[in-house]
């Protein structure tokens, strides 16, 4: 019998994140909430902090109809508990305000490898979208490299950054102070930053007033 063909909807470098996210996510969240994935992308995120923090409820969500398509596709291959944990994936356009969803519904907003493939508009959009979709006490985290003022950029970033330039000019590694201006102009602030493997970071952002 001949191997199942590859699926165009794999990342490496997903696979290779998501324990370290999980690691992550399990010292920053509670045991229990409700997470609104933006950008789904693949679903080896949703997959596996699916599968292993079963406190968590997901709604997914993806810009990109095919990549709805598959998400919904990868579900049906989980066990049952773990589907019912995990919502069908919306169509949801991070830059166009409001979002399909309910005001201060969701304990965590998580964000990976999004900023520096989409256009500036998708920041601005995230940091409000999140704003109004997080409960107070909730939080946004967005995972991926960054340009910081006061950090030497890794080589490979800035080669990644070059190269992302090129394929669309107006991609891009984002700086990070301009990210958190945008946060604060939304009533967001970074509250904590994670370093992560491979020159990523993991950054957590909360109301300003929480
Ligand atoms: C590199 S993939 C990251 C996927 C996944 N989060 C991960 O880390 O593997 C970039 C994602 O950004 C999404 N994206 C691009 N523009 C978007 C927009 N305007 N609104 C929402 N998502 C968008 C793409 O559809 C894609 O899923």
């Amino acid at each position: 019998m001949s191997a199942a063909p590859p699926t165009p909807f794999f990342s490496p470098a997903a696979e290779r994140n998501k324990q370290p996210l999980l690691e992550a996510l399990q010292t920053l969240l509670p045991p229990s909430g409700d997470a609104l994935e933006i950008a789904s992308g693949t679903g080896q995120h949703l997959e596996h902090f699916s599968a292993q923090l079963p406190g968590w409820r997901w709604q997914p969500s993806e810009f990109e109809p095919e990549r709805r398509a598959w998400l919904l596709q990868l579900r049906q291959s989980w066990p049952k508990e773990q589907q019912q944990r995990v919502a069908e994936a919306l169509a949801l356009d991070v830059s166009a305000q409001p979002w399909p969803v309910e005001a201060e519904a969701f304990d965590l907003v998580f964000c990976a490898n999004m900023l520096h493939i989409a256009p500036w508009a998708c920041c601005i959009g995230l940091m409000q979208g999140a704003a109004r979709a997080l409960k107070p006490q909730g939080c946004l985290l967005t995972y991926g490299p960054y340009l910081e003022d006061d950090v030497v950029t890794a080589p490979s970033n800035l080669a990644f950054d070059a190269d992302l330039r090129a394929r669309n000019p107006v991609w891009g590694l984002r700086r990070l102070a301009d990210v958190q201006a945008q946060a604060q102009q939304a009533g967001l602030h970074l509250a904590q930053r994670l370093a992560m493997p491979a020159n990523n970071l993991l950054l957590v952002w909360r109301r300003l007033q929480a």
